[in-house]
């Protein structure tokens, strides 16, 4: 039994969903409104003899216990079986050895930050040289009441170099593990010292509640107004938000979250009452960062960014984000709402809770859609006599973002709002409109690929349910919506196919990758490093992927075999569809018109080519999903190196120049090797 069934054989699906979800008992099974989207007549059925679950509504989703708390908590399929594995008492042992001792090393940087968590605040609280001044400065100047200062664990971090080092050290925590979970420097000279000093902490926790690095406020006006604990294995600001641990219960029931800057907004709005407030700590919002939140949690976030110009240029950037998240829509299912929370008379939330909280929840009622707010942001820059020209500029500025950012139904209000405002008439913006859609339509990311069309006709899931609730459920549900499969998907498809069986071309491919980097180091650590998880995005590829690369370091079981029994139950049926053999799936298909001779002929050929030349077809798709993965990156530092807060430190901006020019320089030489490689076939 692995271990996941033997966790699932301990726990009692119903008793756990229970716990968050008001289940009634109907008929042989427990029916509730879904938690995962508002609906007023219950679809959300648990079955306990199959120990499954399923929302005949509008999500149309089902599964095992594990999906459930996956979906519910927002977990990855590891965090799941952690996590109920303690909950069913069954060890969940890790994959391979490195995984192990990599696990075991993140634990030991948490317990690190954790007894420094502690020291921090009882410095705060009880016997530190000057904390009464510091205490006086939390309660008075920063409005904390002592509730809130132990709720948040706020310390202080005393004027010395080694207070803090010396303390861990007499526990027995080495110096290497102290330095890399970020709390000491160690200098050119090799001497260690504390990185925190004479400033208030706060701790940052990840959304499961660790401690995993540190905010520090100067208590003057120092510079930097707050150091904050640099990347470490288990730290990395731009995929985490700041007070999601608190904030996750009051998310899933509001299905909103309100997404601010900084700390000290999160801990008011917090001890405001207001629970559903995160902060991505005065970065532009990260893709990885909206999907913690989006749209399992939330289905609108509300982006309450300072009104100074920093702030303004943060909503920027994050609301390109989340146009391009939403536009990519990967997992066809991303359909948030969002809004932009403008702040008036006060510099940001904490201002405002502290000056009229009682006045919060009017002002996330008066939250902008993104589109009026993009065509007033937009607009006001133009003077009232702009040119005809201007208004053109501008109009076709906005369009794209009107376009991607919203369904159908809005669009049309909008564009006559944008008409109004503009002077132009709405014909016009439609047809610029069209043409910019044609535009985006002739380049998507992975244009020369077309996907075998097989793909979107393959079997649905099986219902967990019998038949005669699943049709009685299903009459009164929307049919579900097929799930978009790009070129990029039956790219990834491709690969794994030909991965999992010729799992010794993965050499092969990583050597072809290596070389295009021609020894050149940046290159090789920034671009043309080995093909794995990363380069792909449908999660369950993700995750197979990973287990096929875990797959390579044991030599007891055939690559197919090992995946078997290690593989998530869940995973199982996309698994065995890459198992099938393609020529199959051609003829399953439905059959055609003959006017459809040409495109049949062309599949052909496509299939009897991957099937001639599996390492020529494996590099030519492997290398287009690096594209796209490098792409996404660049994407993510352009935001970074336009953010002034993060990357004040010219060293660092230097970094993000060079790890930036590498990967430009990386997407021509693959653009060449594409082209090369398409001669070749
Ligand atoms: P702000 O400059 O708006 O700070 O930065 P604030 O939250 O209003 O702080 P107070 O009220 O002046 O104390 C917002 C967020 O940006 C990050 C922090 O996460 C901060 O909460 N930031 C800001 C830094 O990381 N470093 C800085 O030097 C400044
Ligand atoms: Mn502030």
């Amino acid at each position: 039994m692995s271990v996941a069934q033997e966790i699932k054989a301990r726990l009692d699906i119903v008793e756990y969903v229970q716990q968050y979800v008001p289940l009634k008992k109907s008929g042989r099974h427990y029916k509730a409104c879904c938690p995962f989207h508002s609906e007023k007549t219950p679809s959300f059925i648990v079955n306990s003899e199959t120990q499954s679950w399923r929302c005949f509504g509008a999500c149309s989703e089902g599964g095992d216990i594990f999906n459930f708390a996956m979906k519910l908590h927002g977990w990855d399929f590891r965090q799941a079986l952690e996590e109920l594995g303690r909950l069913a008492g069954v060890e969940v042992r890790q994959q391979t050895p490195q995984q192990r001792e990599q696990a075991q090393h993140e634990e030991r940087l948490r317990d690190i930050l954790r007894t420094a968590a502690e020291a921090f605040h009882s410095a705060l609280l009880q016997d530190a040289p000057d904390s009464q001044a510091v205490l006086q400065y939390a309660v008075e100047r920063r409005g904390f009441s002592l509730e809130t200062i132990e709720k948040y664990q706020i310390g202080f971090a005393v004027e010395s170099w080694d207070n803090l080092l010396i303390h861990l050290r007499e526990i027995g925590y080495r110096d290497d593990d102290i330095v890399e979970a970020g709390l000491a420097i160690r200098n050119d000279k090799g001497r260690i010292y504390d990185r925190f000093r004479n400033r208030l902490i706060i701790p940052i926790r990840d959304e499961r509640g660790r401690v995993v690095g540190f905010g520090a406020r100067a208590l003057g006006d120092e510079h930097p107004k707050y150091l904050n604990s640099p990347q470490t294995p288990v730290f990395d600001k731009s995929r985490l938000l700041f007070g999601l641990d608190m904030a996750r219960e009051s998310i899933r029931q509001s299905g909103m979250a309100i997404v601010v800057e900084g700390y000290m907004d999160v801990i008011q709005a917090h001890q405001a009452g207001y629970m559903n407030v995160v902060a991505q700590m005065g970065t532009a919002l990260t893709e990885a960062q909206l999907k913690l939140i989006a749209p399992r949690h939330a289905q609108r976030i509300i982006l309450a960014l300072d009104a100074d110009e920093a702030g303004q240029n943060a909503m920027r950037r994050s609301l390109e984000v989340a146009r391009q998240v939403l536009q990519d829509d990967y997992a066809g299912q991303l359909s948030v709402d969002i809004r932009i929370l403008q702040i008036p008379g006060a510099k940001d939330p904490d201002d405002f809770l502290r000056a009229t909280p009682e006045q919060w929840p009017q002002l996330i009622e008066a939250a902008l859609p993104i589109a009026d707010f993009i065509i007033n942001l937009e607009t006001e820059k133009l003077p009232p006599d702009a040119s005809i020209q201007e208004r053109e500029r501008a109009a076709r500025a906005i369009l794209p973002l009107l376009y991607a950012s919203e369904d159908n139904l809005y669009r049309k209000a909008n564009i006559q709002k944008l008409a109004m405002r503009l002077r132009i008439q709405e014909a016009d913006l439609l047809a610029w409109a069209e043409e910019q859609r044609r535009i985006d339509a002739a380049k998507p990311p992975l244009a020369n690929y077309e996907q075998p069309p097989s793909l979107d006709e393959l079997p649905p899931p099986p219902l967990p349910l019998e038949e005669d609730d699943a049709s009685e459920a299903i009459t009164n549900a929307p049919p579900p919506q097929p799930r978009r499969r790009t070129g990029r998907w039956a790219a990834e498809m491709q690969c794994l196919r030909i991965l999992l069986r010729n799992a010794d071309l993965y050499y092969a491919l990583n050597r072809t990758i290596r070389e295009l980097a021609n020894n050149d180091e940046l290159l090789l650590k920034y671009a043309f490093s080995e093909f794995c998880e990363d380069d792909f995005i449908e999660p369950d590829y993700r995750q197979i992927m990973a287990r096929f690369l875990q797959s390579l370091q044991q030599e007891t079981l055939e690559t197919q075999d090992f995946i078997v029994q290690a593989i998530n139950p869940m995973l199982e049926p996309t698994f065995q569809e890459l198992l099938q053999e393609e020529a199959v799936m051609v003829q399953n298909k439905a059959p055609r018109l003959a006017g459809e001779f040409e495109q049949i002929w062309g599949d052909f050929n496509r299939f009897s080519r991957r099937l001639v030349d599996p390492l020529a077809e494996l590099t030519a798709q492997a290398l287009q999903l690096r594209q796209s993965r490098i792409e996404r990156e660049l994407k993510e530092l352009r935001w970074l190196l336009q953010d002034g807060n993060q990357t004040k430190q010219t060293g660092a901006r230097h970094d993000i120049h060079e790890h930036i020019a590498t990967l430009v320089r990386a997407k021509h030489l693959i653009d060449a090797a594409i082209a090369q490689h398409r001669n070749m076939i």
